[in-house]
């Protein structure tokens, strides 16, 4: 794993292979979708790695034994809609006890600026290490602005996981939330003029939800 402080890049075959498979132009919805769903549940394996554990008593066949388990208020998932729907349920299957979140937000297809039109977080939600998921980080925009919502709202401990990048959203979010861990599975060259990754995987809601 490729390691720059605030962003931790998947260096993972598994990863590499799926999402070369994401690019494909030919890889239909069915897939798309099943492919972004096993990519969010390696990426997670990693981005939770810190969770908090807790030592409790439990009697195997054998004896009494202290025994590690996650602790406390465990963790929200929250997507930004619509793509980022598209990973809950990979990280669901690591941590199905999670609570999910949603923040609804698109960007305008001429200034490419996020616009909320939806917002629905689990309390307490100062309490849970909370996972901001979305596939793509182009601008920025849409992330810094999902962040910003979750800490006006008392979340505290956050991370932020997508699986493309592009350095323009990588840079953006970390001077905004420089607190803020960033997991991403490959980080492309390029933005082009309508704020795509390049050479990225095109729209990813129209990609997962066969729209357009
Ligand atoms: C896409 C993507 C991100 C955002 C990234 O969503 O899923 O949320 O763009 O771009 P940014 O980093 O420049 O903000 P989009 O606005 O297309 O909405 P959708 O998920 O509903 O398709
Ligand atoms: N949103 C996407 O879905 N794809 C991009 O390349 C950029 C933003």
């Amino acid at each position: 794993m490729a390691d720059m402080d605030h962003v931790i890049i998947m260096d993972h075959p598994l990863i590499k292979h799926k999402i070369s498979m994401l690019r494909d132009i030919h890889t239909g919805t069915n897939e798309f979708r099943t492919l972004v769903g096993e990519i969010a549940m390696l990426e997670a394996f990693e981005a939770l790695r810190d969770l908090p554990m807790e030592n409790r008593e439990v009697e195997t066949p054998l004896e009494k034994a202290m025994v590690p388990y996650i602790s406390g208020k465990k963790m929200a998932i929250v997507p930004i809609l619509r793509a980022g729907l598209g990973m809950v349920d990979g990280v669901l299957t690591l941590v199905p006890t999670a609570k999910v979140g949603h923040i609804g937000l698109y960007r305008d297809p001429k200034t490419h600026e996020p616009h909320e039109y939806y917002c629905k977080l689990p309390a307490p939600i100062e309490q849970r290490t909370i996972l901001v998921v979305d596939p793509m980080l182009a601008t920025g925009g849409s992330g810094v602005e999902a962040v910003d919502f979750i800490k006006q709202h008392g979340g505290k401990k956050i991370k932020f996981m997508c699986i493309l990048a592009a350095p323009e959203g990588i840079k953006r979010l970390h001077e905004a939330h420089p607190d803020v861990q960033i997991y991403v599975g490959c980080v492309d060259r390029e933005l082009n003029e309508d704020a795509y990754i390049c050479p990225g995987l095109g729209d990813a809601g129209d990609r997962i939800f066969g729209t357009k």
